[in-house]
């Protein structure tokens, strides 16, 4: 067996943090069938958030809130990134992918051109909770081949500070860590951070990306000194001198802080969307829903 030494994270103080320039309390809604979710990043925050198009929270003990899972549906423009963090489900679409989500587990899938996918749950009982982000693609990719890839826990890599702080690279690279994913054009960082009472965490940002970042599990977190309360979205101020933004709890914190941050570089194109299609324009859409229709969408 030979041993590879774990590289050292590179952990560098961020010298001037973006602010927070909004707080956002999600929208309590249901989707597929009928399963209760907060959506965090809703439609008319697509243009300042650019190339996020959606985030979707779900988390519940109850059954019914989710049993009812997501049946058969299509997608066309974009892509689809499920985090699980608690909870079971099993994937199936129209390339032939079957997965199965775990807690800990990433499953990003391209549509491109067009998928069929069903996500329903497996378990009867017990809490499930995760996230549902929707990235763009450029105009000249959302008639790609669609993809789909399945990360297990153990392929999301994570690193944990000397302070306690841990922090899961699911896609990106941050601390010199490269994450589970790296997409081309949006160049998606996407970091799911905890913080132990009393730690601070500097994560570095490119200059040019819009990010946001998402309080979840009740914790209470200080960003660049503006408080976020738990399950609460703060879009952080695109700022060209700051170089990233500062995360911190409080020493007296009863909850770890918990944080799923979110930066991409904006596509500064149109956005047409209905429903699971997002292209560019209404013909774009109108070819979509035609394509549905007559069962060409995913051929
Ligand atoms: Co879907």
């Amino acid at each position: 067996m030979s041993t590879t030494p774990t590289p050292t994270p590179i952990s560098r103080p961020v010298e001037h943090s973006r602010t927070v320039e909004r707080l956002v309390r999600g929208q309590p809604t249901s989707d597929g069938d009928g399963v209760k979710l907060t959506r965090v990043l809703t439609q008319p925050l697509q243009k300042r958030l650019d190339p996020f198009l959606m985030l979707d929270a779900f988390g519940s003990d109850a059954a019914s809130d989710y049993i009812g899972g997501f049946p058969s549906h299509p997608h066309r423009g974009f892509e689809t990134v499920t985090i699980m963090l608690e909870g079971r489900m099993r994937h199936q679409d129209s390339v032939g992918n079957v997965g199965l989500l775990e807690p800990g587990s990433v499953q990003w899938m391209t549509a491109g051109r067009g998928i069929i996918h069903s996500e329903m749950p497996e378990q009867e009982e017990g809490r499930m909770a995760g996230f549902q982000l929707w990235v763009n693609l450029a105009a000249k990719d959302k008639m790609t081949a669609p993809a789909y890839r399945d990360v297990p826990p153990s392929g999301v890599p994570q690193v944990t500070l000397a302070s306690g702080v841990t922090v899961r690279v699911i896609a990106g690279s941050t601390l010199g860590v490269e994450g589970a994913v790296s997409r081309p054009t949006t160049e998606p960082l996407v970091l799911d951070i905890t913080l132990p009472a009393g730690t601070s965490f500097d994560a570095a940002l490119p200059a040019g990306h819009n990010a946001f970042a998402y309080a979840y599990g009740g914790g209470v977190v200080d960003i660049a000194g503006t408080r976020v309360d738990g399950e609460r979205m703060a879009i952080l101020a695109n700022d060209p001198t700051a170089d990233g933004v500062r995360f911190a709890v409080d020493g007296d914190a009863a909850t770890p802080g918990r944080v799923l941050l979110v930066a991409g570089a904006p596509l500064n194109e149109p956005i047409a969307q209905y429903g699971p299609f997002v292209m560019n324009t209404v013909e774009q859409i109108r070819e979509a829903v035609e394509d549905f229709q007559r069962g060409k969408l995913a051929a």
